[in-house]
């Protein structure tokens, strides 16, 4: 028997995927496909699937064409696969020319031509153009438009006040202004993804929901952190007991660029440390401990009294079970770094956690310690993007920064401005 293999993502499963399909199988008596999960398509640069790896998996499938299914997870299963399935032809079409050569001192290799004229990309940029403006100067926005470019389907446009030209804005402006940018927007009829928080109150920030609600629209923080894959997988890790229960976690965010620590004058027009990293820090204490903790008390040292600008500020929460401290600076350093603390062992993200493609589960012995690595691009940046145009294209809010958390974010923040603090 003639066993053949090849690969792909099979996205939006097209006619250059059944030729190329119908054509492998041809080559022998018995087709193994191979299909990419999401995290190995991360990690060569293909951010934006469409379908799940279930839907990619159940369209093959459903080709009949298949006689065995695989998931391709890591770089240099090829070879595993090929020896374990006593494989004889390696098949992929001809946009592969040459790439997998080093396949020949296993098994014959055969590039098939490619089907002209359809691809994944093509169609997934026609299903959904998502034209984006921003809202705001700066840093951020220059940074969110060059990752814009990395996701295919969606498209900077700049756009005026009237946001005519745009389906959708990202908003970067002083936290002061979030809450009249997002609802100017939301009813111009716009899905709005806004730098955390997107509102300095409970009571607009629920308004601003009701408003995406009754419109149809998606409003999102933008918190890139949640969409890095390290971060996703170590909430994972964290819920899934490994470490026993969770008894505490910190969280430390902390930067000195950014001009703070200079003349008031220049101060009213940047974030205070708790706006700037009071929603990143905050993320992973909501995300693990929930949002209704039992008590919570917040110290700082203000930079300016008048601007209630805070150059550090120690957030400690207490729950019913657990305990939470966050630390945010702009005027004082620390080591950025996370640590969930656990009844059997810990978590340990290393600075700077929120940017980060690697973290460690820790224990007593520590030939039980394991490291995990997660390709990290973008800064989670485009993840992002591409999580939010996904809900706008299903119509579903965005899932990885759920509405309470988001609510919670602006309950601190607003206790904070309401001056409820000890100060040091
Ligand atoms: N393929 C093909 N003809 C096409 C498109 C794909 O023969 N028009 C082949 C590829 O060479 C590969 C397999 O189908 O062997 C799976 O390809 P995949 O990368 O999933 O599809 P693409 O449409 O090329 O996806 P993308 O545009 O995201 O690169």
């Amino acid at each position: 028997m003639v066993k053949v293999i090849t690969y792909g993502t099979y996205d939006l499963l097209h006619y250059g995927h059944i030729r190329l399909l119908q054509r492998a199988k041809a080559l022998g008596d018995y087709l193994i496909v191979g299909i990419t999960s999401d995290d190995y398509d991360k990690t060569r640069g293909k951010i934006n699937n469409q379908q799940s790896l279930m839907e990619r998996i159940a369209a093959v499938e459903a080709t009949g064409l298949a006689d065995k299914i695989i998931v391709e997870e890591y770089e240099g299963q090829k070879i595993d696969d090929i020896r374990r399935y006593d494989v004889d032809i390696f098949t992929v079409g001809s946009d592969w020319v040459g790439k997998f050569d080093y396949l020949n001192e296993y098994c014959k290799v055969i590039y098939l031509p490619r089907t002209q004229g359809v691809s994944s990309s093509e169609l997934r940029a026609e299903k959904r153009k998502l034209n984006i403006g921003t809202i705001g100067e700066g840093r951020l926005c220059r940074k969110f438009v060059r990752e814009v470019d990395y996701v295919n389907g969606v498209e900077y446009k700049a756009c005026d006040e009237t946001l005519e030209d745009v389906d959708a804005v990202y908003i970067a402006t002083h936290p002061e202004r979030h809450y009249e940018d997002v609802k100017r927007a939301l009813e111009a009829g716009k899905h709005v993804i806004c730098e955390s928080p997107i509102a300095l109150s409970q009571t607009r920030c629920r308004e601003l929901m009701d408003l995406a609600h009754e419109r149809g629209l998606v409003l999102s923080d933008a918190i890139k952190t949640a969409y890095s894959t390290a971060y996703s997988r170590l909430l994972v890790v964290a819920k899934s007991g490994r470490i026993g229960e969770i008894v505490s976690v910190d969280a430390v965010c902390t930067s000195l660029q950014d001009g703070a620590g200079e003349e008031s004058a220049n101060l009213s027009s940047k974030q205070n440390s708790i706006c700037a990293w009071g929603p990143t820090a905050m993320l992973p204490v909501f995300q693990l401990l929930g949002t209704h903790y039992r008590q919570k008390s917040i110290c700082t040292r203000m930079l300016n009294r008048d601007l209630r600008f805070d150059g550090f500020t120690k957030i400690d929460f207490v729950y019913d079970n657990a305990v939470a401290s966050v630390k945010v600076a702009k005027a004082a350093k620390a080591e950025g770094e996370l640590i969930i603390t656990g009844t059997k062992g810990y978590i340990y993200v290393p600075a700077p956690w929120w940017k980060t493609d690697y973290f460690e589960v820790r224990f007593e012995n520590p030939a039980e310690n394991k490291r995990h690595f997660y390709q990290l691009d973008g800064e989670g940046i485009r993840y992002e993007i591409v999580a939010f145009a996904k809900a706008v294209e299903s119509g579903r809010r965005d899932y990885y920064i759920g509405e309470e958390i988001s609510r919670a974010i602006t309950e601190v923040i607003e206790s904070f401005n309401r001056g409820e603090y000890i100060e040091i």
